[in-house]
Formats: structure tokens, sequence, C-alpha cells
């Protein structure tokens, strides 16, 4: 699946290190000169090699925590063992399997950067945020965790460096058809057709709605039609609209 692509995508780095030291030998071979090369050839690798290791820790969820583990520990609970919920609250093994990170991150399918794909605008200002310590906190949950202010997926879509609309997870690494091209909304609601007779929640019978309405990254996922629509499926794991109202409370 689209995991073990982005699996994959990984080593590039890996092989650009590798191509950096095949470079090194090929310098000219004059003994003051050559040197010099070797120290730049060591240097190149070094670089490379340090680049590549980076990479492979910065898209582990001990990255986010470790690097800037005051606003990250919460999210990386929520994504690792799933026993809580970004407010804190205490979730059973039946009622974690409904936050998309800890879903995604258990069959192996996302780590933190799979959904949030940081574009390079977006890390220097993470960094800056970070270093300036200019992140606005939002409080402190029921673990005694600080937690940011909740995304929009407007917010979320922005920061991956896509338009708008439904890409954040609809799109062809993630949920795609089966030919590789990113899911429409009509290629959703024909593959959860499953889901309900008339009250499909990915149609849109009342205007627009985002993903992220229902679908949560960080606490339990909510079908928001059963704000109205008492009868509206209550999948395992997931919330009524009013239990969620309940449950997104901080300490
Ligand atoms: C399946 C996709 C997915 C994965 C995997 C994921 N996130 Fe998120 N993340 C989201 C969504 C969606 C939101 C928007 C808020 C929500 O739904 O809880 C979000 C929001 C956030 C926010 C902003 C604060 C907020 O509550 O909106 C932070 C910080 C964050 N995630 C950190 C992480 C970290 C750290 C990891 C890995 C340990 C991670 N995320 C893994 C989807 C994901
Ligand atoms: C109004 C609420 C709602 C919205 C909005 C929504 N979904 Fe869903 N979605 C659900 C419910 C409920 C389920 C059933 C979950 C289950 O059975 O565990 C579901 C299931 C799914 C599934 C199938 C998961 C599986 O386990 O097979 C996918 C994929 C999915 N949604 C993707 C999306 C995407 C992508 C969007 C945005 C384009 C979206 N959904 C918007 C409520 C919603
Ligand atoms: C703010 C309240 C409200 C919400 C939220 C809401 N609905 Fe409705 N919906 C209604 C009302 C009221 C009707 C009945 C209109 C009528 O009978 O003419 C209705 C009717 C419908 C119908 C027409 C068939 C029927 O069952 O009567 C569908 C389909 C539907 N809704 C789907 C959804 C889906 C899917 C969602 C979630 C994405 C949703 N609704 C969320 C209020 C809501």
């Amino acid at each position: 699946m689209s995991d073990t692509e982005r699996d994959e995508a990984a080593p590039l780095s890996a092989e650009d290190a590798g191509a950096a030291s095949e470079d090194a030998p090929k310098q000219p071979r004059k003994k003051n000169k050559n040197k010099k090369w070797m120290v730049l050839g060591i240097v190149v690798v070094a670089v490379a090699a340090l680049g590549f290791g980076f990479n492979a820790w910065h898209s582990t969820p001990g990255f986010c925590s470790a690097i800037c583990h005051t606003p990250m520990d919460a999210y990386t609970k929520t994504f690792i063992d799933g026993n809580v919920d970004k407010y804190g609250n205490e979730l059973t093994s039946d009622e974690a399997v409904g936050m998309m990170a800890y879903s995604h991150g258990k069959s192996g399918a996302a780590n933190c950067l799979s959904c949030h794909v940081p574009t390079l605008g977006e890390q220097m200002s993470e960094g800056a945020a970070w270093v300036a310590g200019d992140y606005e906190i939002a409080g402190v949950n029921k673990q005694g965790d600080s937690i940011l202010e909740t995304r929009t997926y407007d917010q979320l879509v922005a920061a991956r460096g896509l338009d708008s609309g439904d890409q954040f997870c609809l799109n062809s690494t993630c949920h795609a058809n089966a030919d590789g091209t990113p899911m429409t909304r009509d290629d959703l609601v024909k593959a959860t057709a499953n889901l309900a007779d008339e009250r499909n929640p990915h149609a849109q019978p009342h205007g627009a709605t985002k993903c992220g309405d229902c679908h949560k990254g960080h606490e339990q996922s909510v079908n928001t039609c059963s704000k109205c629509h008492t009868d509206a499926p209550i999948p395992q794991g997931w919330l009524t609209y009013s239990q969620a109202q309940e449950k997104e409370q901080l300490a």
C-alpha cells in the first residue's frame, strides 16, 4: 500500500550520501590538493550522512517529542499507545481506534510526518517559533501535558502546501483509488457505500463538510450528523456529537 511507498522514500537520502562518497575519490591526484579534496570529501560525506540520519530520525514520533517535547508529548501519546486523547481523557483500546493518529500508527500506515508533511517554509517557521517559545498553548490537559490550539482542517491543508479541500486525506499517497489517482469525494462515497443506506456521512446533502469535522487526529472521531440525526451510525471508538462536546475540555 501507500505506506510502504512512503517508507521506501526515506532511503533516497541514503543514496545521496552514497553518491557523495563516490565523488570524493575522483578528485585530482596532486599531493597538496589531494589532502584538501579529501577533507572536503569527508565533510561532504559527513554532512550528507548527518542529513540522512536527521531525516530518518525526523520522521519518527520520538523526534517530535525529543526536540519540542513541551508541546508534543500529548500528541505522541495519542499516537504511540493511544491510552489518552489530546485532552488527557483516558481511553480503552476499543475507544482508541477512533483516533486517527493512533489507528494510522497502529496499522503502520502513517507516522507524524505522513499526515503532517512539512513544507520547508513550515519547518523553518516552526523551528523559529519553537526557539522563540512562540507557540500558542491552549492550556494543560487532564494529564498535565500542554496542548496547542486545535488546528482547523484548512490550516492543516495549508501547512502541507496544498491548495484546499479534501487533499489532506485524499491524495495519491494516502487515500487513492486502485489506479493511484487521488480519490474524489464521489469515489469516497462509493468506496464507503456500506456505511449507510441513505445517509452516507461522506455525502454532503446539507452543504460542504470537511474530513476533519468527523475524523479527528488526536481525539476520538465524531459523527457530526448525529447532532440532528440521532440514528446516525456511531462506529466503534467514535463519539456522538454531544459526547464529543463533553470530552473536548481541558483540565
Ligand atoms: C492520521 C493522520 C495524523 C497523524 C499520523 C498525526 N497527526 Fe497530528 N493532527 C492530525 C489532525 C487531523 C489534526 C487536527 C486536530 C485533530 O484532529 O486532533 C492534527 C493536529 C496536530 C497538532 C496541532 C494541534 C491540534 O490539536 O490541532 C499537532 C501539534 C500534532 N497534530 C502533532 C502530531 C504528532 C507529534 C504526531 C505523531 C506522534 C501526529 N500529529 C500524528 C492528523 C495526524
Ligand atoms: C460527517 C462525518 C464524516 C466526514 C465529514 C467524513 N467522514 Fe469518513 N467516515 C465517517 C464515518 C462515520 C466512517 C465509518 C468509520 C468506521 O466504520 O470505523 C467513515 C469512514 C471513512 C473511511 C473508511 C475507513 C475504514 O476503516 O474503512 C475513510 C477512508 C474515510 N472515512 C475517509 C474520509 C475522508 C477522506 C473524508 C474527507 C474527504 C471523510 N472521511 C469525511 C464519517 C465522516
Ligand atoms: C443541523 C441539523 C442536521 C445535521 C447536522 C445533519 N442533518 Fe441531515 N437533515 C436534517 C433535517 C432537519 C433533515 C430533514 C429534512 C426534511 O425532512 O426535509 C435532514 C435530512 C437529511 C437527508 C434526507 C433524507 C432523510 O433522511 O430525511 C439526508 C440524506 C441527510 N439529512 C444526511 C445528513 C448527513 C450525511 C449528515 C452529516 C454529514 C447530516 N444529514 C447532518 C438536519 C441535519
